[in-house]
């Protein structure tokens, strides 16, 4: 809590499918496990699964909710006021963290009102935790619909190529045009084969020589979270023998 005035916001950022939700999920069990609580997290990507790798049920998005506060908000109760008490409604609580999950963005003949008025409450809203993370789908606009204005760590999650990880370095270098204070930008490269080969090695040092990236390690590509995939169940219960979550709470630790 730098500022003293709400929680330390993390944020996610990536190619769809490089583990960016993976992540996420890794870091709450971390954040949880080590004491750093309460963690709000929010899943930002319309296509929302965030919430199964966590092994809860969603019963209302804040997108649903902001498409009935245009209608239904009653007499005497401002749209604000409407706003917040659902909001309330749709924070999944669990153990030592929430979810909350956006849902829908706005579609076309963009209800500007409604967008601002999600980003008062969800600022208001973060002043309770110690921890804001920000699971987002490929793009970044989404960190501007969240009008978040500092970010405390922005992980960058690449594959194991070396366009992907010239990608990432080119996600790390837009974040400059968004209006948002960045403090770190950390790159993580997952799914990496191991031993990690020469050549994926020296791309990564190129990425991180030309940019304001960071390094932050590798991740192996692991049988378990495969298997967990599969039998679509939550990541929640992974071990330290796992080398994926081993090497995550490494650079969790070095970062946060
Ligand atoms: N280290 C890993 N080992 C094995 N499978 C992984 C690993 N990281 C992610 N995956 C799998 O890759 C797919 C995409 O991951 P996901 O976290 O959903 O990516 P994103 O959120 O960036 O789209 C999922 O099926 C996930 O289970
Ligand atoms: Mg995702």
């Amino acid at each position: 809590m730098a500022s003293g005035q709400g929680a330390d916001i993390i944020a996610m950022a990536g190619k769809g499918g490089t583990g960016k939700t993976t992540l996420t999920a890794l870091l709450i069990k971390y954040l949880v496990e080590t004491g750093r609580t309460p963690v709000l997290a929010v899943d930002a990507d319309a296509n929302a699964n965030l919430n199964e790798l966590l092994g809860l049920k969603v019963d209302i998005t804040l997108g649903e909710i902001r498409d009935r506060m245009k209608t239904e908000t009653p007499q005497g109760m401002t749209k604000n006021e409407f706003m917040e008490f659902h909001i309330n409604q749709a924070i999944i609580e669990a153990a030592g963290f929430d979810l909350l999950v956006m849902g829908q963005p706005e579609g076309p003949g963009c209800y500007c009102m409604a967008n601002s008025i999600l980003a008062q409450v969800m600022e208001k809203l973060a002043r309770n935790y110690r921890y804001l993370l920000v699971d987002n789908e490929a793009g970044m606009e989404h960190l501007s619909r969240l009008n978040l204005r500092k970010i405390h760590t922005l992980f960058v999650v690449s594959d194991p190529s070396a366009r992907g990880v010239m990608t990432a370095a080119r996600i790390a270098d837009l974040t400059r045009a968004l209006q948002v204070d960045v403090g770190q930008k950390v790159l993580v490269v997952n799914r990496v084969p191991m031993p990690v080969p020469e050549a994926l090695d020296s791309h990564v040092r190129q990425a991180v020589e030309k940019t304001d990236l960071e390094f932050g390690g590798y991740l192996p590509a692991s049988e378990e979270i495969f298997q967990k995939e599969m039998a679509q169940d939550s990541l929640m219960g992974l071990g330290l023998d796992v080398e994926a979550v081993r090497q995550a709470y490494e650079i969790f630790k070095r970062f946060l």
